[in-house]
């Protein structure tokens, strides 16, 4: 492992709600960061990021919202093009997940683990499951506002991830 390890936080977002736990997350480890010795915070929206990227990180937080049962269409493309080509070549990494959802969550928390157990990465911290009660066609197309408490969660999960990482717990 490089001296400073790396943080990628891949993530998507229809309606800003996951968005915004994501900037909660990155702002909290940015602050860390200012330790030379912590750890590097990479976040790129999920259709950008590349497998390379993804190899050149050491540990990783996905974030996005639940759709139909599952992770977001984008998110669902991101892991079909990189699965292959890093089977095998990221054990042991250690990730965390953040979904955002209007009533469940559950699905999606289930796909990004299922994705995490073929790739032999390491959970580290139990989901972040933010509700954002939007059930009815407007309420679904409608910007999302996360309330401070959920933003503090991510911060939380994210400065988890982040510390254990510069420290060399996982
Ligand atoms: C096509 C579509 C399908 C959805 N399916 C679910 C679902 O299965 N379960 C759920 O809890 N929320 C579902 N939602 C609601 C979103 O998860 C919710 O609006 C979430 O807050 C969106 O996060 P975002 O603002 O980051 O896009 C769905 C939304 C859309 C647009």
């Amino acid at each position: 492992m490089r001296k400073n390890p790396r943080l990628l936080v891949v993530w998507w977002s229809n309606t800003g709600g996951t968005t915004q736990l994501v900037e909660a997350a990155v702002q909290m480890t940015q602050k860390l960061g200012s330790d030379p010795n912590y750890c590097e915070v990479i976040e790129g929206r999920c259709d950008r990021i590349s497998a390379a990227a993804l190899l050149a990180a050491d540990g990783y937080l996905f974030a996005t919202p639940e759709c139909l049962g599952g992770i977001a269409g984008p998110m669902k493309s991101f892991f079909d093009r990189c699965y292959y080509p890093l089977l095998g070549k990221l054990n042991g990494h250690p990730y965390a997940s953040m979904i955002c959802a209007g009533s469940d969550g559950e699905g999606a928390i289930r796909q990004i683990d299922r994705i995490a157990t073929g790739w032999r990465l390491k959970p580290v911290a139990p989901a972040l499951k933010v509700i954002t009660g939007a059930q009815t066609p407007l309420a679904i197309g409608t910007p999302k506002r996360i309330d401070p408490s959920d933003l503090a969660r991510a911060e939380e999960l994210a400065g988890t991830l982040a510390a254990g990482l510069a420290l060399g717990l996982w």
